[in-house]
């Protein structure tokens, strides 16, 4: 697989939210096959601290961008910072959600969140599309969710904003299959990660970061959406044949056990 991995999506990948949960998770999955990266994400400490975990450990170099993706001018900040080196990998896991009855939480979180989860996402997809079309390869894997097949009560605005990603990848997968370019969408249940606490949700059942890293490197280039984890399988696939007003009462009494 390694050869071929690196010939496909190589030498460079990019990975943001990559300081912590499924980023970091896949950051290091990514350098086991022999890429270097670019980690994006806020916390620097933290992101110095993966930096040299992985080039210690594996036999690639690691670049770090710390940054915030919810200012409309970081895009272009970090775009600027990328442009000479060859890369054929973008990862999109940069995210956060929100819980609770949506017009008691705070308007700024709602609008942040649609900047980090969608907006710079396509912002930085536009720019990666351009250049691996150019270079006739590329991967690009955007984080969907278990929750964006359906509205969410209770998780309103953080569910659309998955649906918008899930449409988004669906899209560009057929778009972009032609001129040599991977998209897929990973869509996980719940996991075991910082999201959890940022989302003031109880995460119960979740599936290891590791085992969602590694199902969605392994699913590039093969499936449009991958569903990593037993859960997000089993929910996803049950879900799926029930009518759709069905499965919005069916995660109304999911996320209402889950909101804290
Ligand atoms: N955990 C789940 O149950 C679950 C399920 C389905 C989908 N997802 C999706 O998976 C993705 C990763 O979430 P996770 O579970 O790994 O959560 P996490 O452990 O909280 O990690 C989130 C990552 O996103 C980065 N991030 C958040 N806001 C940012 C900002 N404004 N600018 C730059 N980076 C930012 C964080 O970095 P800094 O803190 O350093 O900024 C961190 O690296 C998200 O898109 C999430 O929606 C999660």
């Amino acid at each position: 697989m390694n050869s071929n991995f690196q010939k496909k999506y190589g030498p460079w990948a990019l990975v943001t939210g990559a300081s912590d949960g499924i980023g970091r998770a896949l950051a290091i999955e990514i350098a086991k096959v022999g890429l270097n990266l670019i980690i994006v994400g806020r916390n620097n400490e933290r992101l110095e601290k993966l930096g040299s975990e992985i080039q210690k450990k594996f036999n690639v170099i690691v670049k770090i961008i710390a940054i915030d993706l919810a200012k409309n001018e970081s895009n272009k900040a970090l775009i600027s910072q990328i442009n000479q080196y060859e890369i054929g990998l973008f990862a999109a896991i940069a995210g956060f959600g929100t819980s609770g009855d949506f017009f008691k939480g705070k308007i700024q979180d709602e609008l942040e969140m649609i900047d980090v989860n969608c907006r710079s996402v396509v912002e930085q997809t536009y720019y990666f599309a351009n250049r691996f079309v150019t270079q006739k390869r590329g991967g690009i894997i955007l984080m969907g969710s278990l929750v964006g097949f359906q509205g969410v009560p209770y998780s309103a605005n953080y569910a659309a904003t998955k649906a918008f990603i899930q449409n988004f990848a669906e899209g560009l997968h057929f778009e972009l299959k032609q001129f040599g370019v991977d998209v897929l969408s990973s869509a996980p249940g719940p996991v075991q990660s910082g999201f959890g606490k940022r989302a003031n949700l109880n995460m119960g059942n979740a599936a290891s970061t590791e085992v969602v890293a590694e199902k969605t490197i392994q699913a590039l280039g093969y499936m449009v959406t991958i569903r990593p984890g037993f859960l997000s399988k089993f929910l996803g696939w049950s879900l799926i044949i029930l009518p759709r007003i069905m499965r919005i009462y069916i995660m109304r009494i999911i996320m209402g056990k889950m909101a804290k």
